[in-house]
């Protein structure tokens, strides 16, 4: 059940986030370096950024690096700094071709300057294209944004900027790095690990969870259309009953 006949046009999830792991695991089944992995998982985002843009998605997060992964190895960590340089600049043309706008999330003044800088630049060439935007979460964990939502809502109360009654949902929403951009339908992680690794508490109160065993490298067109068409063949109930589904 792969193919694009078999996927409704109509139901594509709007914004659908992607855990992308295994890329060292999977270098280690070719004999190469982790570094090998992250270059290969570089084409896989290609190609699912395209397919996804084919679709209509309209946004696509992509966890390229956490909090946590900052205690990898430093040859690692550097190198997974300059590929995402090098990246930004390799693939910059063919995101304004694509009609793709890149945006960040996450603790972005952590980076290196270097990679403030590319991302920055990269942001700003995008800024107007509106076929798909792509988000990168970099040095991002949901924990530390939840920590600058409450720090910054605080602040507000202390400050007499709002009131305590004045903070709900939609608020604590907006004081999050997503700010803008619509809850995930969909999320997929690669590598047959099961869980979320500190990504997008929040966001993902909701979202349907998507696992397979393949490595991140590994993942491409027809794993993308075989999420989506596992995703519209669940129902959502939102704490409702079958039948109210149903009957809308
Ligand atoms: C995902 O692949 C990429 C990053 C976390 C940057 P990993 O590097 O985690 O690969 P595994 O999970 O060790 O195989
Ligand atoms: C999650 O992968 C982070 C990214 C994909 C960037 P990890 O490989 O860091 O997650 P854990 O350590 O297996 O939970
Ligand atoms: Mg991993």
């Amino acid at each position: 059940m792969s193919d694009l006949n078999h996927i409704d046009l109509k139901a594509i999830p709007e914004h659908i986030a992607i855990i992308m792991d295994g890329n060292g695991r999977w270098a280690k089944t070719q004999g190469e370096d982790r570094l090998y992995g992250h270059s290969k998982g570089v084409d896989a985002v290609r190609e699912t950024l395209k397919t996804a843009a084919d679709l209509k998605v309209k946004y696509l997060t992509l966890y390229a690096f956490s909090t946590e992964n900052w205690n990898r190895p430093k040859e690692e960590v550097e190198g997974l700094m300059n590929l995402l340089v090098m990246s930004l600049a390799n693939e910059l043309d063919e995101l304004n071709e694509n009609g793709v706008r890149l945006q960040a999330i996450g603790n972005i003044i952590g980076l290196p300057e270097h990679c403030q800088k590319s991302l920055s630049e990269a942001i700003e060439q995008t800024k107007t294209n509106t076929s798909i935007t792509l988000v990168l979460a970099l040095n991002y964990s949901s924990k530390w944004e939840i920590e600058q939502m409450v720090k910054s809502i605080s602040s507000q109360v202390k400050h007499g900027i709002i009131t305590e009654e004045k903070i709900d949902h939609e608020l604590i929403s907006n004081e999050l790095t997503t700010k803008g951009i619509p809850d995930p339908e969909l999320l997929i992680r690669t590598s047959g690990e099961h869980r979320v690794s500190n990504f997008l508490l929040w966001q993902i109160a909701y979202t349907e969870f998507y696992f397979l065993d393949m490595f991140w490298p590994e993942f491409g067109k027809k794993e993308l259309y075989e999420a989506i068409y596992d995703y519209q063949n669940r129902e959502r109930r939102f704490g409702l009953v079958s039948e109210q589904i149903k009957s809308e």
